[in-house]
């Protein structure tokens, strides 16, 4: 054997071996982050509560399913995950799950046999919970959550994803911080307590933070520079929530409020994932909880924060049409003139769109919302703009604003070049500044399209 073939045989020798010794050196959990009194309890509602601000239901049931019962596909970089059954069955679900092995699935992502979980369950962000709040959810989950025999089809990814071990090295340099709760100093109760649901059961980072090269969640605390700097979810952007043109700093806390309730405000509408977001989490909030969640955003970075009594609701009836704000003067003018010789996207704009969003692109208040400086219209990602002209959208009905709000598709009335020209009209009008779009890419989207 030559020297660098004996080299490599050794080298290949201690891999393995150190191989074995990673996939069977025991697991360890974090132990609790407080002592609760043995016979600590939860307030009457406390785990329900906890369940909504930390959205299981929404991962953790299928289509149709039974709540809680697992089978829900969720898509990763890596193949289909599937989640799993979290109903207190003891067979098929975590019925005989103690409470230190439920802790750790949420701060460790590590399974009552051990196993490694895939972090599409999002512990990074779990890991906060303050200890009251796990013991609350482990009660719920045990005693509140119906048991459901379901047995949920098995994750099955390709080497080497399959090797759920290899987890462990993805926590070592991704799941760095600890676990528990930190408030930043100098700040209100109400700002800490936003702070706390932001980090932790609202994972708001799993979306909202960029993600690193390991795919872990670039910023988890808002300590971390990149924290909430903006993401990519299923080709949507999960805009900033941080910085001068994020929304948090452009609207006032009882704004962001009402659109965290509601999914709307005067601004803009909640769709996508965010609107999944709004109705199967936030809008189950408290008022003093959404508050808390958008004065945290308004002063993570050190803005004066104003904290209303309640948020912001319009009477829904009034349509007031605003007049464009001084970048949008210019396109306001262009669409009210309607010269002949108007260039195809901002006519198909009057033609199709200007009856709710209005010449202004200012829209009327909680139901058509703002196209100037919207985040869909001016996002990287141009597949969300292209989608709801496409095929429309829609706004979930809460409970507190149970309209349900929605846009038209129209997908039947303009092709791929027609899209393309309003889509790249509204990038640039009343002060927008965005890139063109393509036909080719609306035709991406279109072929994705069901029909
Ligand atoms: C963003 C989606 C998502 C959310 C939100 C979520 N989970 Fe999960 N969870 C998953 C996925 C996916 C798995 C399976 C991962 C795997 O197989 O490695 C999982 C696994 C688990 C497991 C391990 C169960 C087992 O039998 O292996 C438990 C326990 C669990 N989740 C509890 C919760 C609780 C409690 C909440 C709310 C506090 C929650 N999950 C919220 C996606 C989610
Ligand atoms: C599952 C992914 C996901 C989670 C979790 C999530 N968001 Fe979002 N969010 C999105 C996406 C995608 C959008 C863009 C959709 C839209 O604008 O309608 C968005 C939009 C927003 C917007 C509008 C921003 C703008 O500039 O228009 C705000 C504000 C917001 N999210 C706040 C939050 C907060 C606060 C949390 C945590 C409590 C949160 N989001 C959790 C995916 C998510
Ligand atoms: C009949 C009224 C109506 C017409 C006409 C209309 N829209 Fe809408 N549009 C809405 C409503 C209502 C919503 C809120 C639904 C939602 O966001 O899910 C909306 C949402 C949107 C959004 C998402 C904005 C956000 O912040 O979520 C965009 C972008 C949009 N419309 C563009 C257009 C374009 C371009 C046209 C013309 C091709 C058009 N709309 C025509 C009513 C209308």
């Amino acid at each position: 054997m030559s020297k660098s073939l004996r080299i490599i045989a050794a080298l290949a020798a201690v891999g393995v071996v150190g191989g074995l010794a990673f996939a069977f050196v025991p697991v360890q959990t974090t132990a609790p982050v407080a002592q609760l009194p043995d016979d600590w309890k939860p307030a009457e509602g406390q785990g329900k509560y906890v369940m909504y601000a930390s959205d299981c239901l929404a991962c953790h049931t299928a289509d149709g399913g039974e709540p809680f019962a697992g089978g829900r596909a969720i898509a990763s970089p890596m193949g289909t995950i599937w989640a799993t059954n979290i109903t207190p069955d003891p067979e098929t679900g975590i019925g005989n799950w103690t409470l230190d092995q439920f802790r750790a699935a949420l701060y460790d992502g590590i399974r009552a046999d051990g196993a490694h979980l895939y972090p599409a369950m999002p512990y990074e962000n779990y890991r906060k919970l303050t200890e009251e709040d796990v013991r609350a959810l482990y009660d719920y989950f045990m005693h509140e959550v119906p048991a459901v025999q379901n047995k949920v089809e098995e994750t099955k990814l390709s080497f080497p994803f399959n090797m759920r071990f290899g987890i462990r090295a993805w926590n070592w340099l991704a799941l760095t911080h600890d676990a528990g709760f930190t408030p930043a100093d100098g700040k209100t109760e109400a700002e800490q307590r936003g702070q706390y649901l932001v980090e932790g059961p609202a994972h708001c980072a799993a979306c909202h933070s960029p993600r690193d090269m390991l795919m872990a969640q670039d910023g988890v605390s808002v300590a971390d520079a990149n924290f909430l700097t903006g993401g990519v979810v299923d080709g949507w952007n999960a805009p900033a929530l941080r910085g001068p043109d994020s929304a948090p700093q452009k609207w006032d806390v009882a704004e962001m409020a009402a659109y965290l309730a509601t999914g709307r405000n005067i601004h803009s509408t909640a769709n996508g994932e965010m609107g999944l977001v709004v109705e199967h989490s936030l809008q189950h909030l408290t008022d003093q909880d959404n508050l808390a969640i958008a004065a945290f955003l308004k002063g993570a970075d050190g803005a004066p924060v104003e904290m209303p009594e309640n948020f912001a609701t319009l009477e829904t009836r009034a349509l007031p049409a605003l007049d464009a704000d001084d970048a949008g003067k210019e396109t306001e003018k262009m669409l009210t003139e309607a010269a002949p010789d108007m260039a195809l996207g901002p006519r198909l704009y009057l033609d199709n769109c200007a009856a709710c969003h209005f010449v202004s692109g200012k829209g009327a208040p909680e139901i058509f919302p703002e196209l100037a400086a919207n985040h869909i219209v001016t996002g990287s990602e141009v597949s969300p703009l292209i989608s709801v002209i496409l095929n429309g959208a829609e706004v979930p009905s809460t409970a507190k604003r149970p309209m349900h709000l929605v846009m038209q598709g129209y997908a039947d009335r303009m092709n791929d070049e027609e899209v393309a020209e309003l889509s790249s009209f509204l990038r640039k009008a009343w002060g927008n500044d965005a890139s063109a779009v393509t036909a080719a890419e609306v035709a991406a989207v279109r072929a994705k399209q069901p029909h």
